[in-house]
């Protein structure tokens, strides 16, 4: 390929929300310098839209509030979490959210002045803390945005795509680029992939345009492990619309924490019985209970009635915003909901400084699987994980600065993939929330007989604002995931957190394990 630029860096991380913000800061604090790389502008991130909150210990760090934090976690997770991690990351959260506070983050207090804190599903305690009623996510990403630039983060280039990691038999040397003025290599002995989660696999998703699995497809290129992909959390309830795809807005669960329930299209409650803990079960329980609830009455959405939270519209002032565009008012109308793509469980496999296998290879926030998640994320458990792993991995990355980075050759990866269109419908129609034998076949069959294609083949199809050569990446960057995604989901013959299969509908002790994925 023909490189247009080059540039150097200690470390190359790539995405900015919340873990990508939070490593690039401190890294540079331990003395790196640091490129920051974003496909789009700033704040077009998955942590933008983020609204139930941060999960952290209630009456902060308390060993009985780490515990039931961690209790609740690995309860959510189906029998896969890593305790050690889940531990380890929870334990952190209260120091994180202090140093948040420090850059000027501000979090709604109750009457007494404390920190308000909400439940979701799983969470069997209030502990979730908020900003802006529900634009929690908006407020992390703005008090990072006004802190990082070059005094604390070193520089951002936006408009820029990371096509490829560059290495050598001793780990990472570089970074292959593109952006408006083509093709560049950054040299750098430490890349740190922060770019979010793949919900552009499906028709409708929670997650912005950008979500398109670029750290999974990366890191299988430079070698490394990924695990838990069969685990795509579907979010209960967004907001329906008939027909609409694309972007969903959420209804943070957080609603249900404040006393809304789910009843069907006849207005029967459905979730009693289902689980103890009702309407609040952890999601995955949620979401196959209307998926469930759909099948039998041939509907397409449930409906949550809200009406007993007063307060809605300050309380809840983004859901308020989508729902009133949509012509509902949550205080007298029924808000029609459905489940959609949401949340990457699994991801690039990390210890809880976000180290791959790959030497100067780091991965942090939806894009690592540090062992957090398991089978299925406890609700508003990845900000926080997001926070401690970007701050951490950032430390870790930082301890290759000095590293030499020798030139090597630079090639574009192979590249097979399917038209965003075909890639979306296949996977929303058979590696849903609900799965079985045959459709992880067909959808297999499908994804194995593609092609190779080249990045200047583009096809023209308008699926991402960026320039045709970015499509190409990004399907192409779907379409392996996909492939990942489906022969761990076609080996997982068993239904566990948030894999559901028809055919397999109890958990087996035999798969009580992680299904590792590496490339050749
Ligand atoms: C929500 O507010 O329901 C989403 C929170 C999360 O995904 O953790």
């Amino acid at each position: 390929v023909s490189v247009h630029w080059e540039r150097s860096a200690d470390l190359v991380v790539v995405g900015g929300g919340v873990a990508g913000l939070s490593a690039a800061r401190a890294a540079s604090r331990a003395g790196s310098t640091v490129l920051t790389v974003a496909k789009t502008g700033p704040s077009d991130t998955s942590t933008q839209y983020a609204q139930g909150g941060i999960a952290v210990p209630a009456e902060f760090a308390s060993a009985d509030a780490i515990g039931s934090h961690v209790y609740d976690t690995c309860e959510a997770g189906g029998g896969l979490c890593d305790p050690v991690a889940v531990r380890s990351i929870v334990a952190a959260g209260p120091d994180a959210v202090a140093t948040l506070e420090s850059f000027g983050a501000k979090f709604d207090r109750g009457a007494d002045g404390g920190l308000a804190r909400t439940r979701e599903g799983g969470h069997r305690v209030r502990r979730i803390i908020h900003a802006g009623g529900d634009a929690t996510g908006a407020e992390v990403q703005r008090a990072l945005d006004i802190t990082s630039g070059m005094a604390h983060s070193g520089e951002v280039l936006f408009g820029t795509t990371a096509v490829r990691v560059l290495t050598t038999d001793r780990g990472v040397v570089g970074l292959l680029v593109h952006s408006g003025s083509g093709y560049g290599v950054i040299h750098c002995p430490a890349v740190l992939l922060a770019t979010g989660g793949l919900g552009q696999l499906y028709s409708c998703s929670t997650n912005p345009p950008g979500a398109t699995a670029d750290g999974i497809s990366l890191a299988l290129d430079a070698g490394a492990d990924v695990a838990d992909l069969e685990f795509v959390q579907f979010h209960p309830t967004v907001l329906y619309e008939a027909g609409s795809t694309g972007r969903r807005p959420l209804v943070s669960e957080a609603v249900r924490g404040e006393g809304a329930h789910l009843v069907d299209l006849d207005g029967q409650r459905f979730m009693e019985g289902v689980h103890p803990l009702a309407d609040l079960a952890p999601r995955d329980v949620v979401s196959r209970a209307i998926a469930e609830r759909l099948r039998i009455t041939g509907t397409d959405h449930v409906l949550l009635d809200a009406r007993s939270i007063d307060d809605f519209h300050t309380r809840f002032p983004t859901v308020a915003a989508s729902a009133l565009a949509a012509g509902i008012d949550p205080l007298v109308d029924l808000v029609p909901v459905a489940p959609a793509a949401h949340y990457s469980c699994g991801g690039i496999v990390t210890d809880v400084w976000g180290r791959t296998g790959v030497d100067g290879l780091y991965a942090a926030g939806e894009v690592a699987r540090t062992g957090m998640h398991g089978a299925n994320r406890l609700a508003s458990n990845s900000l926080l994980e997001g926070l401690v792993l970007g701050r951490r991995a950032g430390a870790a990355a930082a301890e290759r600065r000095g590293l030499p980075t020798p030139d090597v050759a630079v090639y574009l990866p192979s590249m097979r993939r399917l038209r965003r269109p075909d890639l979306q419908q296949l996977m929303t129609e058979h590696v849903g929330v609900v799965r079985d034998a045959d459709g992880l076949a067909f959808a297999a069959s499908a994804l194995s007989a593609l092609a190779e294609t080249s990045a200047d083949d583009a096809d023209g199809i308008a699926t991402s604002a960026l320039d045709p050569t970015v499509t190409a990446f990004e399907d192409s960057a779907l379409t392996l995931t996909a492939s990942a995604l489906v022969t761990a989901a076609a080996e997982r013959k068993e239904s566990r957190g948030c894999h559901t299969r028809r055919d397999h509908p109890t958990s087996s002790e035999d798969l009580r394990h992680s299904i590792r994925i590496r490339l050749g």
